[in-house]
């Protein structure tokens, strides 16, 4: 008996030795130590023993019982030790990798113009405002100082939502001066950027929607003189230093005079080629003094009061700003053309 217990000892140890895992401990334990397991099988023929043999071979049970705990004790212990380290390597978090980085948009030609085009007047003290794109001819021609039977209030050249021509697709921002006017306390300085919408066809130069800033001062004793500084001002910081204007005589109902403003071609430098079409200049913008009767409609006193607006053509100052030939590439979001900026 003291044969097999020395040999339980050292075969259980053995195993023990090879065990990879807690399955394989749970197992060496039930085959050595379980009800059914060999220690216990051995103990069991403890009866036939006399009774000076008994109490020593009971002891020499106990120590082998108790070293083979000990040691699946130890095994499991080292076993635990073993899966954490390997687990902590399996899952190790190297925070200093450079992630994978998400394709996201950026932003656009046009609107990275209208940004700097917004940060120039807020600059000089203009609330940028926002308007409705459908609008009533109301506001978009009547307040405007363009009467009935006036060319630009034909249905050949605006989208009009009714058979009485009086809610449309607004042709301007210049309605915007008006709903300026009739909400805000003198004196006033806003800009209003957004959408307009004409029928034309579309092509190198033309959409039938397309955006325009429009820009409005009213306050006391302002002239044309402080229309073309701050527009020479606005143009240099947008083109950069140097950058030559023109002003020519114009007509638009709701100012008077009234004019536009062309920039010298980026291209040519005046010479004439095919971006400004042979003439050396790029027409950005239309302008004015606003017209008394303008200002009289909307309840404002032109003996006080005199103002002058502009409206910009968003487009075409992304295209000079940007060098961009043709109108459609701002409108079509051909992924290679806008990844250029
Ligand atoms: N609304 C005019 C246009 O669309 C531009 C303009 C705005 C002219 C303000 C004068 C004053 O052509």
């Amino acid at each position: 008996m003291k044969e097999q217990l020395a040999n339980i000892r050292q075969q259980a140890l053995a195993a023990l030795n090879e065990a990879k895992d807690m399955a394989d401990l749970d197992q060496l334990r039930v085959k050595y130590l379980g009800k059914k397991g060999e220690l216990t099988a051995v103990l069991k023929q403890m009866g036939k023993l006399s009774a000076e043999e008994r109490p020593v071979m009971g002891q020499l049970a106990n120590d082998v019982r108790a070293a083979l705990e000990q040691a699946i004790d130890d095994a499991s212990q080292k076993l635990a030790e073993v899966t954490l380290a390997h687990q902590l390597q399996a899952e190790a978090l190297d925070v200093t990798i450079p992630g994978t980085k998400a394709p996201i948009g950026h932003r656009h030609p046009m609107y990275i113009a209208l940004d700097e085009i917004k940060d120039i007047f807020i600059g000089m003290g203009f609330t940028v405002l926002d308007g409705p794109e459908v609008e009533l001819a109301t506001y978009n021609f009547d307040k405007l100082n363009a009467e009935e039977g006036h060319p630009s209030r034909d249905w050949s050249d605006t989208f009009y939502f009714d058979e009485d021509s009086r809610v449309m697709l607004r042709s301007q921002t210049s309605p915007m001066q008006v709903r300026a006017m009739e909400t805000m306390d003198l004196p006033i300085r806003i800009i209003a950027p957004g959408r307009v919408y004409r029928k034309d066809e579309v092509d190198a130069t033309h959409s039938p929607m397309f955006h325009q800033v429009e820009g409005m001062v009213i306050d006391k004793n302002v002239t044309m003189g402080d229309l073309k500084g701050t527009l020479n001002l606005v143009m240099e910081e947008l083109f950069g230093k140097g950058t030559v204007t023109r002003f020519r005589p114009h007509h638009f109902p709701f100012t008077e005079p009234s004019c536009e403003m062309d920039v010298q071609c980026h291209k040519c430098g005046g010479a004439g080629c095919p971006t400004c079409k042979g003439e050396g200049w790029i027409e950005v913008l239309g302008a004015g003094m606003i017209h008394p009767n303008v200002l009289r409609m909307a309840g404002i006193d032109p003996e006080i009061w005199s103002g002058w607006a502009f409206g910009m053509g968003l487009e075409r100052t992304a295209m000079r700003r940007f060098k961009i030939a043709d109108l459609r590439l701002i409108f079509e979001n051909d992924i290679r053309f806008l990844e250029q900026f």
